[in-house]
């Protein structure tokens, strides 16, 4: 694994350094490790933070004009360590928050980064079910709806969730709470990459995603921001339209993109 180490600025009054550990594969900021109750505490404070903010109200309430019916799951990919980054845990403080929106408590967890210790408050204190195999997004859905939160995930795991749902019905059933597609598709420029992303790609090309874009008003910058909610409102009419772009053969990337 390729881990560097960085000094990070964080406080100019007090300067005080953060050590950060950028782990290259995960495309991942670490921090030094919280204890087991240093990190309960944080959360509770994030989730008091979020739950009180205008961005958490902001979101409610896409949720509530958009999401007719109750989720079956909610499915988090990409969270990464709790005990090591606060934009995780403000991340999971949303999650959390979002069980009750969605009156849903079936939470399913996996990040290949999670430490025993994430594991242990994730399960045993906040019970989520973690995902025991990495199955790189490739979840089907089948009949009922499944709510996924992957905040800042890669492309290619974007890829492979559409991919592997690509029909009406399943399709039908797919809400993403994650990195906007408008501006992870503007970012695509080669034609090798929009061949790689090519369920990305089409699925915007051709209409078949509803982008509800929510304004980054969070008081930390960089824990929300370009994350949309996206709901597939396809219908039997666009089945032959789905299986004109399909390929049975699993998506493939090179090595720059592939999924760990
Ligand atoms: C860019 S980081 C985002 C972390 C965090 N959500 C944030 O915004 O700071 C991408 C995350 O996706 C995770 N990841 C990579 N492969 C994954 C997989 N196959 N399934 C789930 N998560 C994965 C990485 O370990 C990493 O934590």
């Amino acid at each position: 694994m390729n881990d560097q180490e960085f000094k990070v600025y964080v406080n100019k009054r007090r300067n005080k350094w953060k050590h950060k550990k950028f782990i290259a594969n995960n495309n991942v900021f670490v921090e030094d490790e919280l204890t087991r109750e240093q990190l309960l505490r944080k959360i509770k404070e994030c989730i008091e933070d979020v739950k009180h903010s205008r961005y958490f109200e902001a979101l409610v309430e896409v949720i509530e004009r958009n999401v007719e019916l109750k989720p079956k799951a909610i499915v988090c990919y990409g969270l990464g360590r709790l005990a090591a980054s606060n934009c995780s845990r403000y991340q999971f403080a949303l999650l959390s928050l979002l069980k009750n929106t969605l009156d849903c408590q079936n939470v399913f967890v996996f990040d290949p980064i999670f430490t025993e210790l994430d594991k242990d408050v994730l399960s045993n204190v906040y019970q989520c079910e973690i995902i025991t195999e990495n199955e790189k997004c490739k979840r089907r859905v089948g009949c009922e709806q499944v709510f996924f939160f992957m905040p800042h995930c890669d492309k290619a795991l974007f890829n492979n969730l559409l991919w592997i749902n690509w029909d009406v019905f399943c399709l039908s059933n797919v809400i993403i709470f994650g990195n906007s597609f408008s501006s992870m598709i503007d970012a695509i420029v080669s034609k090798e990459a929009k061949a790689q992303f090519n369920y990305l790609v089409n699925v915007l090309s051709l209409n078949l995603v509803n982008e509800c874009r929510i304004e980054n008003n969070f008081r930390l910058k960089d824990v929300f921001n370009d994350l949309s909610l996206h709901l597939f409102p396809v219908s039997e009419m666009d089945e032959s339209v789905l299986s004109a772009c399909y390929s049975l053969q699993s998506p493939v990337y090179n090595e720059e993109n592939d999924v760990i």
